[in-house]
């Protein structure tokens, strides 16, 4: 195993890794930022640290060189929604996301705040724990795949950067988003670890060769004894 002074930046893969910090004290977040500190990767601040820690713990992670993806999931009305991200753009947050069912005037508006502070949003079209039974019960007549595909198609139409989806979606999404539609990708799994409570896996390189912009990989690094060790080693 490498020492960890020997892992310098040596793969620009990890600028496309957005570490999930998902944990309930600042301190652990903190420790694992630092030591994945100059490697290149995003760190993703969730609801559960965002509710011990707020925009101070965003800041030390600033002051760290980290971009951030602050994935609240937003879904209000249009003027609370860009009230919020306002003041989400002032703490210098580099991503946030909302849900695309708030519907095309909530999203535009979002686009608009976080774009005159030149950072990007994207959307949550089908959140993946939902089936298609799910779907029927809130009154989604559409099959899964048909409406993360409505709902991507509005997102781009009121001018979000991209979607988070499933590795499964992205080759058809880049084909019906185009080029430069953000797709973020949560299920990474690199080849032979534990899958934890995720059904549908894919590995980084096949995230990648699918299509993804940005890959959400949680627990395989921040369980690890050594998160950046575990970050270098989802290219092996
Ligand atoms: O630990 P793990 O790699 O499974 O973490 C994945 C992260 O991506 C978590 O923060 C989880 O909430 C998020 N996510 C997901 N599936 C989605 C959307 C987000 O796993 N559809």
């Amino acid at each position: 195993m490498k020492k960890k002074d020997e892992l310098k930046i040596t793969d620009q893969r990890n600028e496309r890794i957005i570490v999930a910090l998902d944990v309930d004290s600042p301190e652990r977040a903190l420790a694992i930022a630092r030591d994945l500190q100059a490697t290149g990767c995003w760190l993703k601040v969730g609801l559960e640290l965002y509710a011990v820690s707020g925009l101070k713990l965003i800041d030390e992670f600033k002051k760290m060189g980290f971009p951030i993806f602050l994935d609240l999931k937003l879904h209000d009305i249009p003027t609370t929604v860009e009230r919020t991200l306002r003041v989400l753009m002032k703490a210098g947050v580099d991503l946030v996301d909302l849900h695309c069912s708030g519907g095309y005037d909530m999203m535009a508006r979002a686009a608009e705040v976080v774009h005159e502070a030149g950072k990007k949003v994207i959307g949550v079209t089908v959140l993946t724990s939902m089936g298609e039974e799910d779907l029927q019960a809130v009154g989604v007549k559409a099959t899964a795949a048909a409406q993360v595909l409505n709902l991507a198609r509005l997102a781009k139409e009121a001018g979000l950067d991209g979607v988070v989806a499933s590795a499964q979606e992205s080759a058809l999404l880049r084909q019906e988003c185009g080029p430069d539609f953000l797709l973020v990708t949560p299920g990474i799994r690199p080849a032979g670890s534990a899958t934890n409570d995720q059904v549908r896996v894919v590995t980084p390189q096949e995230a990648l060769a699918a299509g993804s912009s940005y890959l959400v990989v949680g627990r395989p690094i921040t369980r690890a004894q050594e998160p950046r060790q575990a970050l270098f080693d989802l290219w092996k």
